[in-house]
């Protein structure tokens, strides 16, 4: 009896820990959407104690910039009627990267394309494998308003996006631009509302919510030289601040406080390669 069962575990062993374990695409996807990539920050609607459980990626949060958009977040779920189970992954592929639905309607501010465009293909493969396996949730959210009508496209449709140098500055402007939008929060705009991106990492403009009014804070050199890489990662991880201070939404700590060490360590060598700027 002993020896029967000793062996049908033996032989379902190999089995077992294969079965359970996700797909390394899925895995890779989790841990960009769940992470730096944040999607759920803007995708999943919020309550008083942040995201809204049961609702991940259900869409229905409303983005409302005075003067500039009111931006309703759209379910992403595999839900087929009211998210986006029906695209093709090309579809979804092309939504991320060029900002364009399957009906060919362009999707507006402030879902990160310009940055979204360089997303190197294996990791736009990964976060749409994600997306795929989340559960689906029935949630028909209304549409967005924009006061100007939004550019019939943010450029030529992308062919195709190598992944960075590997080297911490090159991993870290990666996942601070494409992948994270850090930058974009952090960089001051112009009069035409593109980013001034010759004074990237200067601070930002100030963004309305909840929370009051706040404003994304100098994360060049000129303000963290005197943070050791510990107290920048905390604020990253955990919003406080080198002085102690609690930093407010809508920076989404708590997607990347699962982001990995080696993640954070690539960001923290990409800040401290910045241009110093006032
Ligand atoms: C800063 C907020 C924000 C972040 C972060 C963000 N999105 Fe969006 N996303 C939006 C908004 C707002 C729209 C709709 C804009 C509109 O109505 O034109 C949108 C639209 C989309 C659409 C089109 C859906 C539809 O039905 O029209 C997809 C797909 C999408 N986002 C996927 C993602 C993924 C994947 C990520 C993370 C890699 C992400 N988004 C991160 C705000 C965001
Ligand atoms: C949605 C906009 C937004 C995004 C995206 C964002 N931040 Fe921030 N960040 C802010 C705001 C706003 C503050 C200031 C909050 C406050 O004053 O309470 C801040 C504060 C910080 C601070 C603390 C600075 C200080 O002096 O205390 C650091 C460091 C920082 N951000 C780095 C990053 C990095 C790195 C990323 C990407 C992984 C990032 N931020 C993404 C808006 C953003």
């Amino acid at each position: 009896m002993r020896h029967w069962i000793g062996g049908l575990l033996a032989a379902l062993l190999p089995i077992l820990p294969a079965a359970a374990q996700p797909d390394a695409l899925v895995a890779r996807g989790r841990q960009l959407v769940e992470g730096i990539a944040a999607c759920g920050n803007c995708h999943t609607p919020k309550g008083p104690q942040g995201d809204v459980a049961g609702m991940a990626y259900a869409g229905g949060f409303v983005i409302d910039i005075p003067g500039a958009f009111r931006a309703v977040v759209p379910n992403i779920t595999p839900d087929p009627e009211t998210g986006i189970g029906r695209w093709s992954d090309a579809e979804i592929a092309r939504a991320i990267r060029d900002g364009k639905r399957p009906d060919g309607s362009t999707i507006g501010p402030p879902m990160p394309i310009e940055l979204y465009r360089d997303i190197a293909d294996a990791d736009l493969a990964a976060i749409i494998a994600y997306l795929r396996s989340v559960a689906p949730i029935r949630n028909a959210v209304g549409k967005s308003s924009y006061p100007m009508p939004l550019p019939p496209s943010y450029g030529p449709p992308v062919a195709g996006v190598a992944a960075p140098a590997d080297d911490p500055v090159a991993r870290g402007a990666y996942l601070a631009g494409p992948l994270g939008h850090c930058i974009e929060c952090h960089t001051p705009m112009l009069a035409d509302g593109r980013r001034d991106w010759s004074r990237t990492g200067a601070g930002g403009v100030p963004i309305p919510g909840p929370f009051g009014m706040v404003v994304p804070r100098n994360i060049t050199p000129a303000a963290l030289s005197g943070w050791s890489d510990a107290q920048v990662i905390r604020a990253i991880t955990q919003g406080i601040s080198a002085d102690g201070g609690r930093l407010s939404p809508p920076m989404a700590f708590p997607y990347y406080a699962r982001m990995s060490d080696a993640e954070l360590r690539d960001v923290v060598a990409y800040l401290r390669a910045l241009p110093p700027l006032r």
